[in-house]
């Protein structure tokens, strides 16, 4: 391995910016070196070649891999080319960091896990937002204990509106209502709780959307071993939405509408602490109740950057390895065979 990590990035979308982040997170971190970017659309190479004077770009990605010397690619294009293009970034001999969702299916998942070993080569996936500011406050609450054992979370986002959003709402390319936001809910879930999954039941509604073929509200109750359970919806037909985060303890709960917490987001590799998330404490079995906003911690984004360098360099953790990610698109397979078979069901590498 060089003394620095050497990325390219592939996909360079307009839509949420998002390749861009990829190559300011690569130039703020020491340890990695911005090579080139390659998009098959050439209007966003040329748009990359602007952002970052001196970079290399390509319009295809087998030409890059003949032509550069890269040590590690960022994928950060539609979800159903993620599986294929990990794939080929594993027979190039590449590190890889793909974007959320991990890929459509659980099988995918397997190739993609399963190239990475053959390769000897780092499979990572991009779940940034463990790194949110109010998450981490989240985290640390339920860590210290302060709202005593959680036993229930419900995290739900989305509301009342057309959902028609290009690719992401076109099945076969996205992947269904679940991939947009839900991979960072039930990916924060999994983190949080840390357990075994005994099983999700699933719900989706489809009833006003015609012009997309994807659901139009979606719902997984994931079930623990040790009897917790979560509650992750995403609606694109709520017209009563209730906060992003509760969480209900046996002294206590934190309720959090996530206002504020994530501003510049898209544009910016960290950001200081901004919002606040309700800490709300019973004390002697209800008789007495505290409540108090509890300041966000920053959003230290980058941090999975450098972690990821300190992987590959000095051989601390993956941030997020595939197995990981697997599991997040495992709980949505399981959602959507239960809202078709009416029961519980179990999830493959619970
Ligand atoms: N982690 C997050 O918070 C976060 C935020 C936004 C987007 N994302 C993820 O980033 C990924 C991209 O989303 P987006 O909104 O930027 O999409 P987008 O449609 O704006 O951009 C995708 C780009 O990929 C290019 N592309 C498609 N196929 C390609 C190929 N075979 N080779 C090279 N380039 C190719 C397209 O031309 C396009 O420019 C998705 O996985 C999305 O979920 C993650």
């Amino acid at each position: 391995m060089p003394e620095k990590i050497r990325c390219a990035v592939i996909g360079y979308g307009a839509m949420h910016n998002f390749g861009w982040a990829h190559c300011a997170w690569i130039t703020h971190t020491p340890d990695l070196e911005l090579v080139g970017v390659c998009d098959i659309d050439e209007t966003r190479t040329a748009a990359a070649r602007e952002d970052w004077p001196g970079i290399a770009t390509w319009n295809d990605t087998k030409l890059m891999y003949d032509e550069a010397e890269i040590d590690l690619v960022s994928i950060v294009t539609p979800h159903f080319t993620h599986c294929p293009l990990t794939v080929e970034a594993f027979e190039a001999g590449k590190h890889v960091v793909v974007e959320k969702a991990m890929c459509l299916n659980v099988d995918e998942a397997t190739q993609m896990i399963e190239a990475a070993e053959s390769a000897g080569r780092t499979l990572a996936v991009h779940h940034n937002r463990r790194h949110d500011g109010n998450y981490r406050r989240i985290k640390q609450l339920v860590e210290d204990g302060e709202i005593g054992e959680v036993f229930q979370i419900d995290l739900q986002a989305g509301g009342y509106g057309n959902p028609d959003h290009g690719w992401y709402t076109q099945k076969a390319k996205g992947g269904g209502a679940f991939y947009f936001w839900g991979p960072h809910a039930v990916d924060w879930v999994l983190d949080l709780v840390g357990e075994k999954m005994t099983g999700v039941t699933g719900f989706f509604h489809k009833k006003v959307w015609d012009q997309v073929d994807i659901a139009d509200q979606v719902r997984a109750l994931i079930r623990f071993e040790s009897g917790v359970v979560a509650d992750v919806m995403y609606s694109h037909i709520n017209a009563a939405p209730r906060p992003l985060w509760r969480i209900l303890g046996t002294e206590g709960a934190i309720v959090d509408t996530g206002a504020g917490a994530t501003t510049g987001y898209e544009h910016v590799v960290s950001t200081p602490p901004q919002g606040t998330v309700k800490l709300i404490r019973v004390v002697d079995r209800g008789r007495r109740r505290e409540e108090m906003d509890v300041p966000n911690m920053a959003n230290d984004w980058d941090s999975y950057w450098q972690d990821l360098a300190d992987h590959l360099l000095r051989g601390g953790p993956v941030p997020v390895s595939g197995h990981e990610g697997r599991r997040t698109i495992a709980v949505f397979e399981a959602a959507e065979r239960s809202s078709r078979s009416g029961v519980t069901e179990s999830v493959p590498y619970e």
